[in-house]
């Protein structure tokens, strides 16, 4: 990677200028986007595609999405030719159920620990670049969260998290929605503002807080955005 410009250049670009700027500067080849399908994910794989139409699309199928995202991302899967990667964890849910019973009631940090974030760990090894759909608005975790980190996985392997949308508002990300005119998931025209598995994603308990409905308000991160050491 040679990336010319410093963390406050890369915050000062419009998006489109900074995904061209960090694509510049790296193997096409060693990047990704992580990827839930929700309106965010899909402005950013939007402009990647442009570029890189065979970048890999990591979804991690815990199993317990709802029906609607699974229609969704199948048939954006087709309608663009993605090149879409579904992160498996080890065990399926029959499995960790029948071991373990309802983790994510009873145990929702082992449930996403086993089911996202150790899957994902492994599935970024190959890459330099890891894009995001994530935004600072979205939670007091996420504040300080810069368009460009050097971050460190578990293992050693460094890599450059990109978040293109860092400094944009839901208004924006809406309004680009359907200024693109891009197809996003009904759950939204439903009323979830954030959405993840199903068993974990209810209404917003608190209407100013789109997040308010994950977790049931146990907790702020599933441990995705939190597992790999930020250097930078
Ligand atoms: S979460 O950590 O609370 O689930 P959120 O739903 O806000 O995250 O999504 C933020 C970003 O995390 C997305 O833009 C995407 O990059 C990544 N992400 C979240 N869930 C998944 C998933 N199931 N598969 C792939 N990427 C995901
Ligand atoms: Fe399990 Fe819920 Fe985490 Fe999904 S969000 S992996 S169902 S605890």
């Amino acid at each position: 990677m040679s990336l010319t410009l410093n963390q406050q250049e890369f915050e000062a670009l419009a998006v489109e200028q900074l995904v061209d700027a960090v694509l510049d500067g790296s193997q096409p080849e060693r990047a990704c986007l992580t990827c839930s399908f929700q309106a965010e994910d899909i402005i950013v794989l939007d402009l990647l595609r442009k570029r890189l139409p065979r970048i890999p699309v990591l979804f991690l199928e815990t199993g317990y999405h709802f029906a609607k995202t699974y229609e969704f991302r199948d048939r954006l899967a087709v309608d663009w030719k993605l090149n879409l990667v579904n992160v498996l964890p080890e065990k399926t849910v029959a499995e960790q159920e029948a071991e373990r019973g309802l983790l994510y009631q009873t145990d929702p940090t082992a449930c996403c620990q086993l089911r996202k974030v150790a899957p994902l760990m492994k599935a970024l090894e190959p890459f330099d670049v890891w894009f995001t759909g994530l935004r600072r608005e979205q939670s007091p975790t996420r504040a300080n969260l810069k368009k460009v980190e050097e971050h460190r996985l578990p293992s050693g392997k460094a890599l450059l998290k990109v978040s293109p949308l860092a400094d944009w508002a839901w208004a924006q990300v809406w309004e680009r929605t359907g200024a693109r005119r891009l197809s996003y998931l009904p759950l939204y025209d439903a009323g979830y503002p954030s959405i993840g598995c199903e068993p974990c994603t209810a209404l917003p308990s608190d209407p100013g807080n789109a997040r308010s409905g994950r977790w049931g308000g146990r907790k702020l991160e599933c441990g995705i955005h939190t597992f790999s050491e930020r250097a930078g």
